[in-house]
């Protein structure tokens, strides 16, 4: 199976007819923001305690199309989404923290479930950091079809795509670190989800065949490339592919109370380890924890705190050995701690729910399947694996197979085309602008 153009040139004149439409102008005017979705194969939930991650785009995601509005006027339609977004760019944006995103009872009349906040939220994050914001956009902005909130990071992608398209309208030459600082302050501040910084460093520091790795506390990273794709192989080289399979179980992640709870019980784990050690001036961060230490001083956690530390500290050496598998080209190794990885969010994380964690159990056993676990924050969304790419569709049929037997009901909510129950995909590059 080859890999698919993403995206296509169709895609674009769609986009481009629409905001030509929309604005007056000349199609060719328009510029087009890609914005890929992200998947984290070994690295879940460690991003906000200062963890190590790793991290790929794949071949799906946003894409917001745009003219400068020449003056501040910003107005954008969804292709997803009802209604429209209107507001001035030079209008000072204030923090939406603590109110729920996608409950409609929160949204204005003519803006379906607040979906104009990340806009606001991309402009709140400029005008923090001191940058002067002066033109609008007229813009279009479409997700793919039944991928928001599935756990790949679409509310990441968007936030992305809203901050390279403003910076672009106002001439603002901004590097991928600021703009995953300007990203983090849209989901910390502006939205209030504690989250770390994984899901922005993948969109915007991507690169096609390499894994990318994080630190989250020294924000260094590194792209990994992998003997496969470095093109000197191609006899033995193995096609991996990328399979996302759907639960049919949605959930924004702001309006889910369990990725803050958990994060506080990161924290809260972290201070005492801390105090225990002699280390209570540090920030409580698992990360400012020792590993010893941590093995000292880890009777003193009560069992839910024992867990969470537990998913971080085996989580972090999971990544390492992972990143080294991943550079010798050995992705059944790979393959293998993915899987572990899962397991880990499901005993130690407690992060998924019965019908993920069904769908984790069919992956795992799949045909072909070098590894899976939930994606995301996995509390709600989809399961990634690690396929080889010959025996993906196998892989998919049996998926969909299995589930629909263990969740009928979610099976048919996902679509009356059974196939969008399981996509395969590859993987892509970083955000940019065309
Ligand atoms: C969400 C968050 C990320 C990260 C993942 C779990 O995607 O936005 O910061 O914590 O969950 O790894």
């Amino acid at each position: 199976m080859g890999a698919m153009r993403w995206p296509s040139e169709s895609e674009l004149n769609v986009i481009r007819t629409k905001v030509a439409e929309m604005s007056g102008r000349d199609s060719k005017e328009v510029r087009v923001v890609v914005s890929p979705y992200r998947i984290c194969p070994l690295g879940a939930h460690i991003d906000h305690q200062g963890g190590i991650v790793s991290a790929m785009t794949i071949n799906k995601g946003i894409l917001l199309g745009f003219v400068p509005s020449d003056d501040s006027q910003v107005l954008i339609q969804s292709a997803q989404f009802k209604g429209e977004v209107r507001f001035c760019a030079d209008e000072e944006q204030l923090p939406k923290t603590g109110a729920k995103l996608n409950d409609s009872s929160n949204c204005s009349s003519h803006e379906e479930c607040g979906w104009g906040n990340y806009a606001r939220g991309a402009l709140y994050a400029l005008q923090k950091r001191g940058n002067n914001i002066k033109q609008g956009i007229i813009g279009y902005i479409c997700g793919a079809e039944g991928l928001d909130s599935s756990g790949l990071s679409s509310s990441a992608a968007v936030g992305v795509a809203y901050l390279l398209a403003f910076e672009s309208a106002n001439k603002l030459i901004v590097s991928p670190t600021e703009n995953i600082e300007y990203d983090r302050l849209i989901e910390n501040e502006y939205l209030g989800l504690k989250n770390g910084i994984l899901d922005q460093s993948a969109i915007l520091l991507s690169s096609y065949g390499c894994l990318t790795c994080m630190n989250c506390k020294t924000k260094e990273h590194k792209l990994i490339h992998s003997p496969e794709s470095n093109g000197q192989n191609n006899e033995t080289k193995k096609q991996f592919k990328i399979l996302l399979a759907f639960s049919g179980l949605k959930q924004a992640l702001i309006s889910n109370p369990g990725y803050n709870s958990r994060v506080a019980e990161c924290r809260e784990a972290a201070k005492i380890l801390l105090q225990a050690s002699g280390n209570e001036g540090l920030e409580p961060l698992l990360s400012n924890v020792d590993p010893e230490a941590y093995e000292e001083h880890k009777v003193r956690l009560d069992l839910n705190l024992a867990r969470r530390a537990e998913h971080y500290f085996s989580e972090n050496r999971r990544v390492v050995k992972g990143l080294e598998a991943w550079a010798s080209g050995n992705i059944e190794e790979f393959g293998k701690l993915i899987s572990a990885s899962g397991l880990s969010s499901i005993q130690n994380y407690e992060s998924g729910c019965e019908p993920l964690i069904q769908l984790y159990e069919i992956l795992v056993k799949a045909p072909g399947v070098y590894g899976a676990r939930f994606s995301g924050a996995g509390f709600r969304g989809c399961c990634i694996a690690f396929v080889d790419g010959d025996r993906a569709l196998d892989a998919a049929s049996f998926i969909r197979k299995e589930y629909t037997k263990l969740q009928p009901e979610l099976a048919r909510q996902i679509d009356d085309d059974e196939e969008r129950m399981v996509l395969i995909c590859d993987a892509a590059d970083c955000a940019c602008l065309i």
